[in-house]
């Protein structure tokens, strides 16, 4: 905990480095891959990211990515600073066609809510033919799961906040590169706008860190198995899961059935965010600006580390008595 330091060593001030944050960027950079920036949230070190973009340019992003990005895009479209391009990830070829003349190919997979999946490899052949650089929100699959600069992209941000931190007691972001030009200039926008970390949400990620695999694979085999269950009942109209990960798209027939399950458990609690230890649920039609396609009836599970069959019994008694 420090604002300042001796003057004359390596860090003049506490808007410019934290030995904190270092050890935390240390070990996420090493996850995936390249060299990290730590950020006071998500959001933060998404706008860090489309602050680059020059005026005028156009952002290749999925319709479905996350709620917030998307509407930091349409902020900036409304401010005639970037043009945004709205696409289904799923379909390749369309997002190829659309990074004709981008400069960013903003990359979500899978996406929240939707769990839609992106040929990161393909389309980051497209980008880079095309000029783009491309950013892959990896918060989801973690580098536990999928490693985004392998498969071709140039930066990798995260919701720390999420699976890296992963107990629901920090706000944090980041970002991880291997180009070192590109390092520099988001290094040198962070110490200019300050949307720097605290220095305990850096020790709360980084002690999360440390159980990342163990927590990952705990809560994809509750999920698996709660996908293979879910798929047994007639009442569940469809179950969106990509094969990986622990966060499961439920849809249940309407609105209202699914306001009477998020209402109705126990042991899951009915919040917004995802990737804790502790299983939650939300149907997130509740949020007046999610996008139309997402369905009425889709709960976004994001399930934890719990006993699979405490997690099936609070679950399951919470669908009959709201289709009963
Ligand atoms: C996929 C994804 N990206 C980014 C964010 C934003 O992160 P934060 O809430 O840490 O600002 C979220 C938050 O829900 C998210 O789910």
């Amino acid at each position: 905990m420090a604002s300042t330091y001796v003057a004359g060593g390596d860090v003049e001030y506490g808007r410019y480095g934290n030995p904190t944050w270092t050890a935390f960027e240390e070990a996420l950079g090493g996850l995936e891959g390249g060299r990290c920036l730590a950020f006071a949230s998500g959001l933060a070190a998404v706008a860090t990211i489309f602050d680059l973009v020059g005026n005028g340019q156009k952002v290749v992003a999925p319709r479905h990515a996350y709620l917030g990005s998307i509407m930091q895009l349409g902020d900036l479209e409304l401010r005639e600073r970037v043009k945004p391009t709205l696409v289904d990830i799923t379909d390749t070829a369309a997002v190829v066609a659309a990074c004709d003349d981008a400069s960013l190919v903003w990359l979500e997979s899978p996406t929240n809510p939707a769990m839609e999946v992106a040929d990161i490899p393909t389309i980051c052949e497209a980008a880079h033919a095309a000029g783009a650089y491309v950013v892959v929100d990896n918060t989801f699959a973690t580098p536990i799961l999928q490693q985004p600069l392998d498969l071709g992209a140039d930066l990798v941000v995260h919701s720390v906040t999420k699976y890296i931190s992963g107990h629901a007691d920090a706000l944090m972001g980041a970002l991880v590169t291997r180009d070192d030009e590109l390092y520099g200039v988001l290094k040198g926008r962070r110490d200019m706008y300050g949307a720097i970390p605290g220095t305990l949400e850096a020790w709360l990620a980084l002690r999360g860190l440390r159980t990342l695999p163990l927590r990952m694979e705990r809560a994809q085999a509750n999920a698996q198995e709660l996908v293979r269950r879910l798929g047994e009942r007639a009442d569940v109209s469809e179950v969106r899961y990509p094969g990986f990960g622990a966060i499961v798209g439920m849809v249940l027939p309407n609105g209202g059935i699914a306001d009477l399950v998020q209402h109705g458990t126990a042991l899951w609690v009915y919040a917004t965010s995802l990737g804790g230890v502790e299983s939650t649920l939300e149907r997130r039609r509740r949020w007046k600006s999610e996008p139309a396609t997402i369905p009425e009836g889709l709960i976004r599970l994001s399930v934890g580390i719990e006993d699979i069959e405490d997690l099936w019994d609070d679950l399951s008694q919470a669908l009959d008595s709201a289709v009963g």
